[in-house]
């Protein structure tokens, strides 16, 4: 066994989201992704609106079908997207203060008739086999721990003809903090049974990636002042993702459809 393999996500999340969303956080992403940053939605990645928009148009779903986000952390992305146009949402995440946050977000925005949000993961849905119309990921492939047994689970759950519109980064490297990651998603995607639609490199990822971090670091006293947290443990937290941002070759969106 190695390291990488003794982090529990569902533990690391659970506790991200049991805490107040992060003001500094948000400040950053506003001040680097400017427009494109989606304020609204509470998110936890580096999801833009671009992003959201490509969902909503490449999950090709119509009014009545149901979209899964797997990975959905707060819930704001898929509510957004099923909001958009008028579909069921179910949201699946391993850390069950997220599904506790993104259910008061569905009632607040008078969706909870609409949006169920369930404990699962990327290998056990736990969702019946051609359920939903579409699935929609942000950020959160990268950590399933085997992408072939996670993309093959979306398969089952998918309709034949059914999009999967996600969004994850390709490695060049296997960075010692994380899942083991991969460094093209298209064999992968076509050996569970999708045709590859679109495969694109998101805009300006890797700067704007490099400068929410540079701005992190320098906020590390308001970080560890908002959280309680340890300012030591918040840089050596922001500097391993500074290498493990690395060893990332491209952010992708990715469309693929069921066969
Ligand atoms: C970077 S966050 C993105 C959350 C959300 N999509 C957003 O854009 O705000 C990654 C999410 O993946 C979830 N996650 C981690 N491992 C997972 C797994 N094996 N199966 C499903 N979700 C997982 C985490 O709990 C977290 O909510």
């Amino acid at each position: 066994m190695t390291s990488m393999d003794r982090i529990d996500w569902a533990a690391v999340f659970t506790a991200v989201y049991g805490a107040p969303s992060s003001a500094v956080m948000a400040r950053v992403h506003t001040e680097v992704l400017g427009d494109e940053y989606p304020a609204d939605l509470d998110v936890y990645s580096f999801v833009t609106k671009t992003d959201l928009r490509r969902f909503t148009a490449d999950t090709q779903v119509s009014a009545g079908d149901t979209i899964a986000d797997i990975g959905c952390g707060r819930g704001g992305p898929g509510l957004w997207v099923s909001a958009q146009r008028n579909t069921s949402l179910i949201g699946i995440d391993i850390a069950e203060t997220a599904l506790d946050s993104a259910r008061r977000r569905a009632e607040t925005l008078g969706r909870s008739d609409r949006a169920e949000f369930r404990f699962g993961s990327f290998a056990e849905t736990g969702l019946p086999s051609t359920s939903v119309n579409a699935v929609m990921s942000a950020d959160s492939l990268l950590f399933a721990p085997d992408k072939a047994v996670a993309l093959a689970e979306l398969a089952r759950i998918l309709v034949p003809g059914g999009r999967l519109v996600a969004t994850t980064w390709d490695f060049h490297g296997q960075p010692v903090n994380m899942p083991p990651q991969v460094p093209d998603h298209r064999p992968l995607l076509e050996a569970a049974g999708f045709d590859v639609r679109a495969y694109d490199e998101t805009d300006a990822w890797r700067e704007r990636q490099i400068r929410i971090n540079e701005l992190m670091l320098e906020a590390v006293d308001a970080l560890a002042g908002e959280s309680g947290g340890e300012p030591d443990k918040i840089v050596a937290n922001l500097k391993q993702q500074r290498i493990t941002l690395d060893l990332m070759t491209r952010r992708v969106l990715i469309v693929a459809e069921r066969r």
